[in-house]
């Protein structure tokens, strides 16, 4: 068996247990061999392949890089394999300046951070028509949510539950950085987020890996297009692999502990969803992961990414991260940690330096091997000769402003940003009738908060660019008129004086509503922010107060990138909008929300907190053997039956809002679940399994939502399903499908379900993704936390 005995070598670190289990968990993959094919990544991402032509899963071009792999030398396979800076950096220090020269000798592969097409061009000739082999430069950026066109950050993006809106937005965000000479961006950010501590919680597409799964493919699909050397299609990257998201107390960089089933079943799958999707790229990540950094990680990067998942791209490592395996402490020098780096299967080195400056002498001494050296090398040329540089490495600069904010781009930020909120309350007032949405008898309102007439959140590339996006204020005063809308800052994000809070009081009773935007500056949510403090930052939780305290109707808009724990507001505030950070329609889409002429269909991804102690919270949990269930946890510590569960003796367990939560200006009721299937066999499941993907459903799940309000409405209709009595402990609940439907007021419509053997396979006490028999509960749903469940069994 040389196949299994190669990969334990990198196992050593494992535990002798797992390393027995793992073996085993090999015969089974070699012998179900579809098994890991078919994931666990469910319906939807099974049903992206990667595209057969045009892709780095095309086998065609391999000829090619062959070829040019053939020619080079020792320095310019390394060269190819070193990628620096050379703009505004985004990381601390940039590795070196003299990239002119570098390039001319073939030792730079990849730069990133520049945006001038210009610049591109200048270095990119340096590359044609200097280096000995002209070997073109590819060119990356965060491209994150948007290039220039700025769309909703992608916690939005994801809370639109809608695969397709995210796909349009990041193809839009590849025609503007391609013609601007950008052919690679680091996105999408796949990482599961389970804690609003963590700030890059506002990059990703939540906490569930079937949404994730989902989300991942579509950026994908959207970045690639059909063919990724077409003029507008640029290069994914799915990051950060893997278990980023866990940091340890949500601060960013910070360790994580994760169970390999934890690893399987949610970290795992959006990456699977990615790859399968046809990403050119990975990045690892920076995190340690059960002791070993990701950046050196050889079952993560090795075993699962290449060996289980057949990945071909190229994997890039995050900013540095070669050089932080010294303070990770698993290397005393540069040299050791370009070598663990490289051979555990990191090919491109981002910004350290340390594979230019060692990896020649690894490679002299036999420390790596001159195979996995061109296996590196392999993986960056078969994306730049997928993506068509060697024929078109210059880009026009005359063309490059003109694929800029187009009014269809701008018109799709818009429509991404108001399918993107998510009504939390909405109040009935005296009358019962709803504060929103607003009648247009409110002609005197003031727009009061920080965030209210200045809205910035643009992207990198769109330095200055925030200026384009319109605010709230001149939303409103375009609808209503200059004189029917009066402005207030009240307190900055994070400053602010009770004089300014004194003055907004006087603006709101002067007003008939009060639209109060509050919340965080783009800033305090991405990379390197973390909160210890979910609050409203600054003195903005006074002014909140104040402005209720006049007695007049609020809205309260949160700008956020993540959820803010606002008790207060949620129980004195009659009408809370989700905004994120919504791009540059921001003004028009929540102009157009307060006045119904777009009504709310935007869900949570990503559990509400009550207070920030609950952190990590998310619905897809493990019951505990002392679950609190519905026990009324208000009830005082001295009550022993409430006293002993898995609790907090001064917090709810429960969410504020749970994940799937939004509201609508309508109404909706749902049927109860029934199911085509009482039964199923362990055994018949996992043929299926086997058999690998587009296997027939397993069962289908059924109900009936009427809208029983007054307004047609869009309603995302959420599947989830239980198993009970496995061999592991399985989470409490787990999303397995969803689907927007759009109702007309009165109308019933039937919503059905497919549920296929991989949707009940589980990484169990085998070390092995496969169905066992359990007792399944089937919830159809508006969220994750109702509905009623319709029962069925897996026997053997
Ligand atoms: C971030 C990555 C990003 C890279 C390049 C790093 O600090 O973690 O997400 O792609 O910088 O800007």
């Amino acid at each position: 068996m040389p196949f299994i005995a190669s990969c334990m070598r990198n196992h050593s670190w494992l535990p002798e247990r797992t390393r027995a289990v793992l073996l085993r968990k090999m015969f089974s993959i070699l012998l179900l061999g579809g098994i890991c094919a078919v994931g666990f990544g469910g319906a939807l991402a099974q049903t992206t392949s990667p595209s057969p032509r045009g892709g780095i899963a095309d086998k065609t071009l391999d000829a090619r890089v062959e070829a040019i792999l053939q020619r080079m030398t020792l320095q310019e396979k390394v060269g190819q394999l070193v990628q620096y800076s050379a703009g505004q950096p985004t990381g601390p220090g940039t590795g070196r300046t003299d990239y002119e020269d570098m390039i001319a000798r073939g030792q730079i592969g990849s730069l990133f951070n520049v945006i001038d097409p210009h610049e591109i061009n200048k270095y990119q000739k340096i590359a044609m028509e200097k280096s000995r082999l002209h070997i073109p430069i590819l060119f990356g950026l965060d491209v994150i949510h948007g290039f220039k066109t700025e769309f909703p950050i992608p916690l939005g993006l994801a809370s639109t539950w809608d695969p397709s809106i995210v796909e349009k937005a990041s193809h839009v965000a590849a025609m503007e950085a391609a013609a601007d000479g950008i052919r690679w961006t680091f996105s999408p950010m796949v990482d599961i987020a389970r804690d609003a501590r963590w700030g890059r919680m506002a990059e990703g597409a939540g906490e569930d890996p079937f949404l994730g799964s989902a989300m991942a493919a579509a950026y994908v699909r959207g970045y690639q297009g059909s063919r990724l050397d077409a003029a507008d299609s640029i290069a994914a990257c799915a990051k950060h692999y893997v278990g980023y998201g866990a940091a340890e107390a949500g601060r960013d960089y910070n360790s994580t502990e994760i169970s390999e089933h934890t690893l399987r079943q949610f970290y795992l799958p959006p990456f699977r969803a990615a790859v399968d999707a046809g990403t050119a790229s990975l990045m690892s990540a920076f995190n340690s992961l059960n002791g070993v950094p990701s950046t050196a990680n050889p079952f993560t990067l090795k075993q699962v990414l290449r060996k289980e998942w057949g990945f071909r791209g190229l994997v890039v490592s995050d900013w540095n991260a070669v050089g932080e395996l010294i303070p990770h402490g698993i290397a005393n020098d540069g040299a050791t940690a370009a070598r663990k780096a490289f051979v555990a299967g990191v090919d491109m080195d981002m910004v350290s330096s340390l594979y230019h400056d060692n990896l020649q002498q690894i490679l002299r001494s036999g420390q790596a091997t001159q195979a996995e050296l061109d296996e590196a090398v392999r993986h960056v040329l078969r994306v730049k000769v997928a993506l068509g540089l060697f024929e078109h490495p210059y880009v026009d600069e005359a063309a490059a402003p003109k694929a800029l904010y187009h009014p269809e781009s701008i018109a799709l930020a818009q429509t991404a940003a108001e399918r993107s909120f998510v009504l939390l309350k909405n109040a009935s007032g005296a009358g019962g009738k709803a504060l929103l949405p607003l009648a247009c008898g409110n002609e005197n309102i003031a727009v009061i908060g920080p965030l209210g007439d200045n809205y910035s959140g643009a992207p990198q590339a769109d330095a200055g660019g925030g200026a384009r996006a319109t605010s709230v204020a001149a939303a409103l005063a375009q609808r209503l008129g200059e004189s029917h809308v009066s402005r207030f800052k009240g307190v900055g994000i994070l400053d602010g004086t009770d004089e300014e809070i004194a003055a907004a009081v006087v603006g709101a009773q002067k007003a008939d509503v009060v639209i109060l935007a509050l919340g965080e500056a783009p800033e305090m949510s991405g990379e390197a922010a973390s909160r210890a403090h979910l609050g409203l930052p600054g003195k903005q939780q006074a002014l909140l107060e104040a402005i209720v305290g006049t007695g007049k109707p609020v809205i309260l808009i949160l700008f956020s990138g993540r959820p803010l724990t606002l008790p207060w507001a949620f129980e004195h505030v009659p009408a809370v909008i989700a905004a994120w950070l919504p791009g540059i329609a921001a003004g028009p889409a929540i102009e157009r929300t307060l006045f119904g002429d777009v009504n709310p269909s935007g869900k949570l991804v990503v559990s509400w907190p009550r207070s920030v102690g609950q952190e990590p919270l998310y619905y897809n949990h493990l019951n505990t053997g002392r679950p609190a269930g519905d026990m009324d946890l208000t009830r005082p510590p001295s009550d022993v039956a409430s006293r002993y569960l898995s609790r907090y003796i001064d917090e709810q367990n429960t969410p504020q809002f749970p994940f799937g939560y939004g509201g609508s200006y309508t109404s909706f009721s749902y049927g109860g679940t029934t199911i085509s299937r009482q039964r199923l066999s362990a055994a018949a499941l996992n043929k299926g399994l086997s058999a690998g993907a587009g296997q027939p459903a397993a069962m289908t799940a059924e109900t009936e939502v009427t809208n029983t309000g007054s307004r047609p409405g869009e309603e995302v209709v959420q599947l989830y399903i239980q198993l009970l009595g496995t061999s592991v402990a399985e989470p409490v609940r787990m999303l397995k499908g969803f689907r927007t439907i759009s109702i007309a007021p009165g109308e019933a419509k039937k919503v059905k379900f497919e549920l296929r053997p991989q949707d009940f396979a589980i990484w169990n006490d085998h070390n092995q993704f496969a169905a066992e028999a359990a007792k399944i509960n089937v919830w159809i749903s508006p969220d994750s936390a109702h509905g009623s469940a319709a029962q069925a069994e897996i026997g053997p």
